[in-house]
């Protein structure tokens, strides 16, 4: 018998919460005006690595998609559709942000919108293509909707400099090191998209050195006390939103043949040490209380979850949240006090 394919379902995106990707927009303005001269070299240099569009035919669908993937049921199934739908939204987040900046700097900063132009449409591909995912599960992101109806959250160029270039670090470890795990275990591979993540992660790699080349560019996002205070603060919360995703996710890890602790401890290891390579802090990971309390945090943003999911009244959840959200902001503040490691000194070192 042949399957007639169904359209796809059009899923309304999941609410937003604290820990779901954001949609952010800056001030063009200001970030049409950066000068870029002490790392022009460097984005030229981007530039071209950005044209010669090494994924050019990498995000095809083969044959290995076109079956019925009617097996994956029950949790397994929702734990994957749900990580579709937060890579899509957040892929596209990027597209969004980067298609309007190289659209507001066209006319003041060429350079950096062309740049951004090309970044656009990597985050576009990667975007569709999960989406395309989703199809094969009944289900479609409606984009367009999503546009119009998410809250864009505010943050100034200097922000989003140090929060895209992370998100892109990050990006390309989630991506590389669950990349490296199924090539070991291939048994674990229930479903292609992970062959792609190689070459996609290449992506994300090259737009993080896009944006570390914008943050050296910039003196005062590095040369002074307030850009560490700032770095160990954009780190931190980068850190501490994966930690708790991951483990809100942990079936959807399992399910890999991996253990979320360890995925996520790896994941914030490698992007700590690639930042220091940027930011003129790293965080002190090795430190005894680093993971044991964030993975405190974790464990009481569960409880949220918990008392989220009860039919209680909203006050009466807010209350009982209130205890479990203080805890998780001091053991923050805990973590963020740890001493870090400044990168700038180890740098002084090595010339
Ligand atoms: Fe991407
Ligand atoms: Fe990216």
């Amino acid at each position: 018998m042949v399957n007639t394919p169904t359209k796809p379902e059009i899923k309304a995106a999941s609410k937003e919460t604290v820990l779901t990707p954001r949609f952010y927009t800056t001030d063009f303005q200001t970030a049409a005006s950066l000068d870029l001269s002490a790392q022009e070299a460097e984005l030229k240099v981007m530039l071209q690595e950005m044209q010669a569009d090494y994924n050019r035919h990498h995000f095809v669908r083969d044959e290995a998609f076109e079956q019925s993937w009617e097996h994956i049921d029950g949790e397994a199934r929702q734990a994957f559709i749900e990580y579709l739908e937060r890579s899509c939204i957040s892929e596209f987040s990027g597209f969004l942000l980067f298609k309007e900046l190289s659209r507001k700097l066209k006319n003041r900063s060429p350079l950096l919108a062309e740049i951004f132009q090309l970044m656009a449409r990597d985050e576009a591909r990667h975007a569709g293509f999960l989406n395309k995912a989703m199809g094969d599960f009944k289900l479609s992101l409606d984009l367009a909707t999503v546009t119009k109806t998410r809250t864009y959250t505010f943050f100034p160029i200097e922000w989003v400099i140090y929060t895209v270039y992370l998100s892109e670090k990050i990006g390309y470890w989630r991506y590389i090191i669950i990349y490296r795990h199924l090539e070991k275990h291939p048994e674990n591979q229930f479903y292609p998209i992970f062959r792609y993540f190689e070459s996609w992660c290449q992506d994300e790699n090259r737009h993080g050195d896009i944006f570390k080349a914008l943050l050296r560019s910039q003196p005062q996002l590095w040369n002074n006390w307030k850009a560490r205070l700032w770095s160990r603060f954009f780190l931190l919360s980068v850190f501490a939103t994966h930690t708790m995703t991951v483990h809100e996710r942990a079936g959807f890890y399992h399910s890999l043949g991996l253990n979320a602790t360890e995925f996520d401890r790896q994941v914030v290891y490698e992007t700590n040490e690639t930042a220091g390579r940027a930011f003129p802090v790293k965080l002190n990971t090795e430190h005894p209380k680093f993971f044991p309390r964030l993975h405190r945090c974790s464990d009481y943003n569960m409880k949220l979850l918990e008392i989220d999911r009860s039919s209680e009244p909203i006050v009466v959840k807010l209350i009982r949240k209130l205890p479990w959200i203080t805890a998780i902001v001091w053991n923050l503040l805990l973590v963020y006090l740890i001493k870090p490691i400044d990168t700038e000194a180890l740098r002084g070192t090595v010339r």
